[in-house]
């Protein structure tokens, strides 16, 4: 044989091995694994062989995104999640959809749920989120896996627990304060905005120390960079066309590099000060374990730090504004419970500045905060995918199955909740978390199991810190120009906003 015939043969071999396994992945693999499932009873929609359930997803959710609903009413599902709605009404908690070629069991059982969420052995890993996602979040504690993760985890729990938490409970309200002196002589706000931004200062002190005024910047990035992410979900393009200089990908690298350089800059200053130690903070415990030579198992890269910074950042700061915005939508919206909350705290910290043993007794406060986080949970979905056959309650998963949890729908169960799951009612909360449903891991709105989120006791403390600063200064109702339009952008938020009138409470 010439070698020209060699050479040509080699080719063609490569070429239709690629052909093969290109076939293998888009056509035969999702096949049967869809197959698996639908044989073992699990139905379904349909959908079309290249894009699956997309368009109905698509049109459902168009049809439902300008809808306005009564401002007394929390059941948003079928504005939110129309498609679950649907589904789980035709085929049950536990059904199979498919985005693009992808099959996805959606399961709404909790029992389930706690199954695949509290897997130590590593049955399940987070899913396959996309770059788009992964330039927001940075590749840092939310999307690793692995060694990297356990190693990322070791590194940042000792900032969260909760003797540190209680050192930065005069950070917190001291952002707190600096935002309300502004709001003393305004009548009607935007709330939702003023508390975003307050938010991200909160976490710019608490993480980044002196270097918060930085903070802004990563802000303004991380604002723009959501948007693009948001614009890009649901979109079935080709992998290529995210490679491509189109106007939007170039803004994107635009933002991202923007993001590692002032974060970058952030780092180098703090190098710069070694001499003094880099700090108490998030960003110096993540630089002592970058730098110390004793620690080398729990080592981190310089680009591993910023990916973990882009991680808190966003993480930190996000979720706790929308909790905030839809506390004060309740509390705006159940005059008697907004009442209640403030006498609690004028009992227990008076006009001072709340510190953390002030706030950890205040009950009342804890049960509306858990009520608001069950009926507008931030985060109305996660994710996982199987990394190896599994057995799931009574079905085998087979190997790279994606499962969708429903956050959302599971805290609007009323067979998890009772008849009055859609309604307000803190009192649920009266004996603590695991007994306000009949399941007791149904809240799920920080996840539970080892991936549960880390941030948790920081998120609760600044929220509630937050809320009785706001409640010792104002009393608050909402305004006529409020639209009542939950809406899943990433985190579950009002769509138009939350207008709501303050009236300054006497000194
Ligand atoms: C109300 C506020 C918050 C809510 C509702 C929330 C919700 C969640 C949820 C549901 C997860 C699990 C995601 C999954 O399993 O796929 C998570 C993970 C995480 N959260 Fe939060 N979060 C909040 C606040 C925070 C704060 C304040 C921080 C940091 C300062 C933070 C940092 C993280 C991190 C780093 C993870 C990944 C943990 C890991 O995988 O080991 N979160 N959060």
């Amino acid at each position: 044989m010439g070698y020209l015939e060699l050479v040509f043969g080699t080719l063609t071999v490569a070429f239709l091995s690629l052909v093969w396994s290109f076939l293998v992945s888009i056509a035969l693999t999702p096949y049967f694994k869809a197959k698996r499932m639908r044989e073992q009873g699990v139905r379904g929609p349909k959908g079309s062989f290249w894009s699956g359930c997309v368009e109905e997803i698509s049109h459902m959710k168009a049809a439902s995104r300008e809808m306005v609903m009564d401002i007394n009413s929390h059941d948003y599902l079928n504005k939110v999640v129309p498609h679950y709605v649907k589904w789980i009404s035709q085929y049950g908690g536990t059904f199979l959809y498919s985005v693009g070629r992808k099959p996805r069991l959606c399961i709404s059982d909790p029992d389930l749920v706690k199954q695949v969420l509290s897997n130590k052995f590593g049955f399940y890993m987070k899913l396959d989120s996309g770059t788009e996602v992964a330039a927001l979040l940075g590749n840092g504690l939310v999307l690793t896996e692995g060694e990297q993760w356990a190693r990322h985890r070791r590194v940042v729990s000792p900032a969260f627990t909760m003797d540190r938490i209680k050192t930065m409970t005069r950070t917190m309200a001291d952002c707190a304060k600096s935002m309300l002196d502004k709001l003393h002589n305004k009548k009607e706000v935007e709330i939702g905005t003023m508390l975003k931004e307050l938010t991200a200062d909160i976490i710019s002190h608490t993480a980044f120390g002196s270097s918060y005024s930085a903070g802004k910047e990563v802000f303004f990035a991380q604002n723009e960079l959501q948007m693009i992410v948001l614009a890009s979900f649901l979109k079935l393009e080709l992998p290529i066309k995210k490679y491509l200089p189109t106007e939007i990908n170039k803004r994107r690298w635009m933002l991202e590099k923007k993001l590692r350089e002032t974060l970058m800059g952030i780092i180098e200053k703090r190098l710069a000060s070694k001499e003094v130690g880099y700090g108490n903070d998030l960003l110096g415990l993540m630089m002592e374990a970058c730098m110390s030579e004793k620690q080398e198992e729990i080592n981190m890269s310089m680009d591993e730090i910023i990916d973990e910074c882009k991680t808190f950042f966003f993480a930190g700061h996000e979720t706790t504004s929308h909790l905030l915005t839809w506390t004060m939508f309740l509390l705006s919206t159940h005059q008697e419970w907004q009442q209640k909350l403030r006498e609690e705290v004028l009992s227990e910290c008076g006009k001072e500045i709340p510190d953390s043993n002030k706030i950890s007794k205040l009950k009342w406060m804890t049960m509306v905060v858990f009520e608001t986080l069950r009926l507008y949970s931030p985060v109305s979905l996660i994710g996982r995918t199987a990394c190896k056959d599994t057995k799931l309650g009574n079905l085998m998963i087979p190997k790279g199955m994606d499962i969708i949890i429903p956050i959302a729908i599971i805290h609007h169960s009323k067979e998890v909740w009772g008849p009055d799951a859609n309604e307000f009612n803190p009192l649920r909360f009266e004996n603590g978390v695991s007994k306000a449903a009949k399941h007791p891991n149904a809240m799920m709105a920080f996840s539970i199991g080892p991936r549960a989120c880390v941030g948790q006791s920081f998120a609760l403390m600044e929220a509630k810190t937050v809320l009785c600063m706001i409640l010792q200064r104002f009393s608050f109702t909402i305004s006529t120009d409020y639209k009542h339009m939950p809406a899943d952008m990433i985190t579950l938020q009002p769509q138009k906003g939350l207008p709501i009138i303050l009236r300054p409470l006497k000194a």
